[in-house]
């Protein structure tokens, strides 16, 4: 097994290869992307043998902003008889004698996120069950899925007949089917764009840790707040919140009299004087340079001390334009004297944008 597959939203396979031919050269390993465009996956074949599960134990899931999934496969599995896939899956895994399959935890028969891939995802369903059973009569699937050094076993078709068999390391992949974390729509919250807050928040601060980043003594602002969705959020962890937006916010937050609607301009709002804010989200619809010069200039005047906000991206060059925004805020802050932890991703609930967190450390 000598490559890593890695699962993305469909039409960003070219940012999701430059991205991990950059991090995975930058720990010493080389290797070429095989980008099929709007497929929703790319492989990343490593030129040395093991290196894909090297860069599986070196890298995790939380460092790649364009991946959903990471796992380590060999190649095509493909011309499967149908009446009988199970066998020669068993047997390709079996062949892999480096692998520990006692330390597998869980089988997730998967396939790519796109229109066309939908109908195949019956099928994975379908499969599951009897591939986990002739599985577990091999003795894996039987370690606790807590074991923190377990391994999930995937299989990726690409068609009924065709499949890349693979696993990742628990504690490096993302810990969802397909790599998506799926939230149901909150019926009161007052637009979509709540999922994209709540996907955020759950994907970048630990849930154990969650009462620390949220309670109702702390303050928000929200740029861009209209009609609500993001607030909503911040309310329903208690907080109280400062909506800017020129636009009209929910009657459903102002009744909860934990909102104060700021009719002005984002890129001109000062925070209340007298006010701590903790927060800072943003969600206007800007170029992405303008609203990194305006979080880095909420954090070097000290007016919050943590933050989520989004970089929409119409542009070509999406992953440089990323990096450049990144390094930026980290250069500003840097020089300021601040020590911040940076996350980016791009969400599920994202479409041209990344969402970014920073919090001062
Ligand atoms: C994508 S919507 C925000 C949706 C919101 N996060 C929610 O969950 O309901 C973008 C909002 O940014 C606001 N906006 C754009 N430019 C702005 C600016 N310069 N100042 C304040 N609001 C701005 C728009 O009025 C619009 O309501």
């Amino acid at each position: 097994m000598n490559s890593l597959l890695l699962y993305c939203r469909a039409g960003f396979e070219k940012e999701l290869a430059a991205e991990i031919t950059e991090k995975s050269s930058a720990l010493g390993v080389f290797g070429f992307a095989r980008v099929v465009e709007n497929s929703g996956y790319l492989l990343f074949e490593c030129y040395q043998e093991s290196e894909a599960d090297w860069l599986a134990q070196q890298l995790s899931i939380q460092q790649l902003i364009f991946a959903r999934q990471m796992i380590v496969v060999s190649d095509l599995l493909s011309s499967l008889n149908p009446q009988d896939r199970i066998t020669p899956i068993i047997e390709k895994y079996k062949n892999n004698t480096a692998l520990d399959l006692t330390k597998s935890t869980e089988l997730w028969v998967e396939t790519a996120d796109t229109n066309e891939a939908k109908e195949l995802l019956t099928f994975c369903r379908k499969f599951t069950v009897p591939m986990r059973n002739a599985m577990k009569k091999q003795g894996w699937l039987v370690s606790n899925k807590q074991l923190k050094c377990g391994l999930t076993l995937h299989i990726f078709f690409i068609q009924p007949n065709n499949c890349y068999i693979g696993y990742s390391y628990n504690q490096h992949h993302a810990p969802y089917f397909m790599g998506i974390l799926r939230l149901k729509f909150p019926v009161e919250a007052p637009s979509r764009s709540t999922l994209k807050l709540e996907e955020a928040i759950r994907t970048f601060i630990p849930k154990e840790k969650e009462h620390l980043h949220f309670n109702q003594e702390m303050y928000a602002v929200d740029l861009g707040a209209c009609p609500g969705g993001w607030t909503y959020q911040l309310v329903k962890r208690g907080l109280f919140v400062y909506a800017v937006d020129h636009g009209k916010m929910a009657s459903s937050l102002h009744e909860t009299g934990r909102i104060e609607h700021c009719a002005e301009d984002g890129f001109k709002f000062h925070p209340p004087k007298r006010k701590k804010i903790h927060w800072l989200v943003c969600d206007m619809v800007e170029q992405p340079s303008r609203v990194i010069t305006l979080i880095a200039k909420w954090f070097s005047y000290g007016w919050c001390k943590e933050s989520i906000f989004n970089l929409k991206l119409p542009m070509k060059k999406r992953y440089q334009e990323v990096q450049k925004c990144l390094s930026y805020i980290e250069t500003i802050l840097d020089e300021k004297g601040f020590k911040v932890k940076i996350q980016a991703k791009q969400l599920y609930h994202d479409r041209e944008e990344v969402t970014v967190h920073i919090q001062i450390m």
